[in-house]
């Protein structure tokens, strides 16, 4: 009898997810979603990186995709190649600049689409290393920043405009180019060797914590690059390390099938932040980061000087947080190796501000109370962080906190107790929250004037 009722109860619970149209994880998956999780944990408490667009591309100062925008043929873009000299180049200025501005992990490009090689890759002549006295660039890049304490992650395009065997597809320079398509392009031949310079990153360069690979496009995704096995080659060598999503054109782009895969650990919304907290279609949150740029492009830009303001990238940070998302900010350092000053300068201000309020940030994570006019919040278990950041009269309201729930009131910045009360002139509604944090309707605290509250329970 027990059994039978058991047994209905589950037919009826079946029958009831159907009708709500509402699927039910298979095994693999909630298996999958664990692993992803726990691999990324180290990464959502880190929220804050910085991404590194480096390459020949600094010369001509128009961007990374010159190649592809202006058509250029390989005999001339080798000009940039040439010429390309970073003398200034040195890993423990970036690193240190990384660690002033509070990012915990950094992403150089190893190689971007235009196919040369920023490390010392034994399958190829294009590469840096011949023209710059053997220096391994992507070695620097390790050892300095992980001397500084920082996550480090390779960027690797699988896409590649130089290499023979890469047809004339997508965003090819070549692309309208007739007598360029009559050549025959052995595929596997590409493959072998894409897959065997990655071999050489996550084998040759100790432990990696990131490898982000760009990307793919129409049939060009999952198995057209032989995904499975590269993820498999990868995770051999370093298991531990966390992927992003773009080795197939995902299923992110629509909430309703947005799922983990077993071919990236997250997700990668570029210049843009989500309305709301990435889940899947069960649900479930999953780990997204934004990608965004300091100006408005990846690689060096002599005249883009469309800089982002500081508060603009506080905000910014905080919106991604306030999701369960991570800010990934990009520097693309000139052609002789200098991360441009006015991006030092910007950065040096956020980590200022974080340097002071980074507890509500690092290791934060989506509120449940409902956002406030006046700004955002991010929680970390029994505390809530109020983010004051846009003018606002009188005392913010943290509504949905109980008075009598609350341990402490303070401001983050100097750990002052703050004033708070849960009536205020001609307010009669119930769940207001008042909270004093200036007695002008200026902001105490330049960007984002943190107050913490911290609840009993
Ligand atoms: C795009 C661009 C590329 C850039 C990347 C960063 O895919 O092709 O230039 O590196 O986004 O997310």
């Amino acid at each position: 009898m027990k059994k039978l009722l058991v047994i209905c109860a589950i037919v009826l619970w079946s029958a009831l997810n159907f009708l709500n149209g509402q699927e039910v994880p298979s095994k693999e998956y909630k298996s999958n979603y664990e692993q992803v999780m726990a691999r990324t944990a180290w990464w959502r408490q880190s929220r804050f990186g910085m991404f590194i667009h480096f390459g020949a591309y600094a010369v001509p100062a128009r961007g990374e995709w010159v190649k592809s925008n202006e058509k250029l043929t390989t005999e001339q873009y080798q000009k940039y190649i040439d010429t390309f000299n970073p003398i200034d180049f040195d890993a423990k200025v970036w690193a240190k600049t990384a660690k002033a501005a509070g990012m915990k992990y950094a992403v150089l490009t190893a190689k971007h689409h235009d196919g040369f090689c920023m490390f010392d890759s034994k399958l190829t002549d294009y590469k840096l290393s011949t023209r710059f006295g053997g220096r391994d660039l992507v070695r620097e890049f390790l050892d300095a920043f992980r001397a500084e304490g920082i996550k480090v992650g390779l960027y690797y395009s699988i896409i590649d405009w130089h290499h023979p065997d890469y047809p004339n597809v997508g965003n090819h320079p070549q692309r309208d180019d007739k007598e360029y398509a009559k050549r025959t392009f052995n595929w596997d031949n590409y493959l072998k060797y894409m897959h065997g310079q990655v071999e050489e990153l996550v084998k040759n360069y100790g432990k990696l914590d990131i490898i982000w690979f760009d990307y793919s496009f129409d049939e060009y995704s999952g198995e057209k690059w032989k995904a499975k096995e590269l993820v498999e080659m990868v995770r051999k060598y370093q298991p531990d390390i966390i992927m992003d999503n773009r080795l197939s054109t995902h299923e992110g782009s629509s909430s309703k099938l947005r799922m983990v895969s077993t071919l990236g650990d997250f997700e990668t919304p570029e210049q843009g932040i989500p309305d709301v907290p990435l889940v899947d279609k069960y649900g479930n949150p999953i780990p997204w980061e934004t990608c965004l740029t300091l100006n408005g492009v990846w690689g060096y830009n002599e005249f883009d000087h469309n800089w982002k303001s500081p508060e603009l990238i506080v905000h910014s940070l905080v919106n991604c947080v306030s999701k369960n998302g991570n800010l990934l900010l990009n520097v693309g350092p000139d052609a002789r190796g200098n991360i441009p000053a006015e991006c030092v300068e910007i950065l040096n201000e956020v980590g200022n501000w974080l340097g002071k309020n980074g507890e509500s940030i690092y290791g934060s994570g989506s509120s449940s109370l409902a956002k406030p006019d006046w700004g955002r919040y991010t929680q970390k278990g029994n505390t809530i962080y109020a983010h004051w950041l846009y003018p606002n009269l009188g005392q913010l309201n943290a509504k949905g906190v109980s008075g009598e729930n609350v341990k402490n009131v303070t401001l983050l910045k100097s750990g002052a107790e703050l004033p708070y009360q849960k009536t205020w002139w001609g307010n009669t509604e119930t769940g207001n929250f008042f909270i004093t944090a200036s007695i002008t309707a200026e902001k105490p605290v330049k960007y984002d004037t943190v107050v913490k509250i911290e609840l009993k329970k």
